[in-house]
């Protein structure tokens, strides 16, 4: 898989046209058709910047000046395949079953991250990449209630750094850790008041976009414990907040435990794991 092929798939997946993904990556369109048409040598803060829109990132290259477009090339190539691998289960063309990455898989590592790491900026495209699912997703009588303000460290969304609160069930650490807070939020807003459908439309987005950053190699939180009028005011939003998703590059260590229906359902951490406990398929079945 070359550059050229991986930015395409990504591009198709991802239904945007060469224009468009100039213009939400920063780049030009030029770039973007020299990258796809497979041009030797491109530069690579340039090529980051539309893996970006897609979570993905090259590394430095560690070698002279006259080998850095091969070894960028050669570093796309391996890095990609197994992106594309992993994205998409497939190698050579070929699929492979057991490395798919099903829905099943892509929830199971959809966990809650409430410790992120702060020298990576998730940047607004990426943000966009997780709105969007919601024009695809099942809403009551279809009535699209939601609305979305995205917050990167560039838009300010220091301003909800002590509006909201981590970890209830974990008290004495405190979340979120100062210097380990996440940095970009999407703020879910309802046009409606609250009624049942709404909530219904609200779990589904929020899943819905959870499940996009994590396909995108992101993580992140759903956020209700938050004072809406507080947010409103600081963010200066038309609408009432409902729900906060941060997101960013989880650092924790999650796994999943199976307990029984009537067994302790709270979170924990032990030995630097958190722990979450989840009902097995015997109890949930009734
Ligand atoms: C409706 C809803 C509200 C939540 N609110 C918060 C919150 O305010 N703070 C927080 O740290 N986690 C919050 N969470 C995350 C849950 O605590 C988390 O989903 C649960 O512990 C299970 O962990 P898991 O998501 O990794 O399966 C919320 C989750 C949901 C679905």
């Amino acid at each position: 898989m070359t550059l050229s092929e991986y930015l395409k798939a990504r591009r198709r997946q991802y239904g945007l046209t060469q224009a468009e993904l100039a213009s939400r990556s920063g780049v030009g369109l030029r770039f973007v058709r020299d990258a796809e048409q497979g041009k030797k040598t491109l530069r690579m803060d340039k090529v980051n910047q539309v893996l970006a829109l897609f979570g993905d990132e090259l590394g430095p290259a560690a070698v002279g000046l006259g080998d850095l477009n091969n070894q960028i090339k050669y570093m796309a190539d391996n890095y990609l395949e197994n992106r594309y691998e992993e994205v998409f289960g497939r190698t050579g063309g070929k699929t492979a079953a057991k490395r798919a990455v099903g829905v099943e898989t892509l929830m199971k590592r959809n966990r809650s991250y409430r410790e992120y790491d702060t020298s990576y900026v998730v940047k607004r495209a990426q943000l966009e990449a997780m709105v969007r699912v919601n024009r695809y997703l099942a809403s009551g009588r279809n009535a699209q209630s939601l609305r979305f303000r995205l917050l990167t460290k560039e838009d300010g969304s220091d301003k909800l750094q002590g509006l909201y609160h981590l970890g209830r069930a974990l008290p004495e650490l405190h979340l979120p850790r100062k210097g380990a807070e996440p940095e970009a939020f999407i703020v879910i807003c309802s046009t409606v008041p609250s009624w049942k459908n709404l909530y219904i439309d609200l779990g589904i987005s929020c899943q819905g976009m959870l499940m996009k950053a994590t396909e995108m190699g992101l993580q992140g939180v759903i956020i209700c414990n938050f004072k809406p009028e507080e947010v409103k005011a600081a963010l200066d939003l038309p609408y009432e907040p409902v729900c906060i998703v941060a997101v960013g590059k989880g650092l924790e260590k999650i796994q999943i435990t199976e307990i029984s229906a009537s067994e302790d359902y709270n979170y924990y951490r032990k030995d630097g794991i958190h722990y979450v406990p989840k009902i097995r398929l015997d109890d949930l079945i009734i």
